[in-house]
């Protein structure tokens, strides 16, 4: 881990338990994902490991979006995990992924959380962490995948100004929030142990705790699709590949991908 003044790797340390991944922190990359993903391909790294950066300058999101963050009040990392799982048995990794930062989260007294399909955090239905999964190598039975995460650990007004949603923060009501070291180890702990166990059992070990945490199962939804139609109708169900069941105008269809818009904060 580095000797930046701004990284207190003892910190880290001390809340580890079971972790899988080698962990580098790197004080300024443009984008985790971008580093670990060019490490991982060109196979300069083979084994789990966890890229952090400080200050993130260029941060990607979802569907080409920006992930902006600050050098003090965001965490920003990215992991690599190799499944012995096609590409396509790993769709509902992600899924998996927000459970994990669900517990993490719930672990550390951070409350009000919940998750909106795919894999958005919302902590009083307001943005608190996001989920990149990209896929850096892959054979017909694996796959190995840069997870990249970005959460927003303090209260930061001047990001707020700057990204066209609201966004909530890890901060309690007296305004202190877990250092970046704990919260670090503390997903890491979730992420090692929630990638065996979906290596080895899929998604259907996590689905009945993921649905509880959902914030619109059995609810009215409005899904915008990757063409931008949108559909109104029911959330019935997820399915072992992530996709999600909606029941509208009397029939029920599956989707892959898509944007969930809460009838409560439409
Ligand atoms: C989203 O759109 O909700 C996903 C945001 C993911 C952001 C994280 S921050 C660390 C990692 N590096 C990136 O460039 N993106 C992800």
């Amino acid at each position: 881990m580095t000797k930046s003044p701004l990284w207190r790797s003892q910190i880290c340390e001390q809340h580890l338990h079971n972790n899988l991944f080698d962990i580098r922190v790197i004080d300024e990359l443009s984008s985790t994902n971008d580093y670990l993903l060019d490490e991982v391909k060109h196979r300069r790294i083979a084994t789990p490991s966890c890229i952090v950066a400080l200050n993130q300058t260029n941060g990607r999101g979802r569907q080409g979006r920006r992930w902006l963050s600050d050098s003090k009040n965001s965490l920003t990392f990215s992991v690599n995990y190799l499944f012995n799982r096609s590409l396509t048995e790993s769709t509902s990794l992600p899924l998996v992924v927000a459970l994990a930062i669900y517990d993490a989260l719930n672990a550390l007294h951070i409350d009000d959380i919940g998750i909106k399909w795919p894999n958005d955090i919302l902590r009083q239905q307001k943005k608190l962490a996001g989920i990149l999964v990209e896929c850096a190598n892959r054979t017909q039975h694996s796959s190995e995948l840069v997870i990249g995460i970005g959460l927003n650990v303090g209260k930061n007004d001047l990001l707020q100004e700057n990204v066209d949603q609201p966004l909530a923060d890890c901060t309690n009501t007296e305004g202190v929030s877990p250092s970046r070291e704990e919260l670090l180890a503390v997903l890491l702990n979730h992420l090692s142990l929630y990638f065996k166990v979906f290596d080895e059992k899929g998604f259907h070990q996590f689905k009945e705790r993921w649905l509880t945490h959902c914030l619109h199962f059995k609810q009215q939804v409005a899904l915008t699709l990757p063409d931008g139609s949108t559909i109104e109708g029911l959330h019935e169900d997820i399915l072992e590949d992530g996709s999600i069941l909606v029941r509208h105008d009397a029939t029920q269809s599956v989707f892959h991908s898509g944007e969930i818009r809460l009838r409560s904060i439409a």
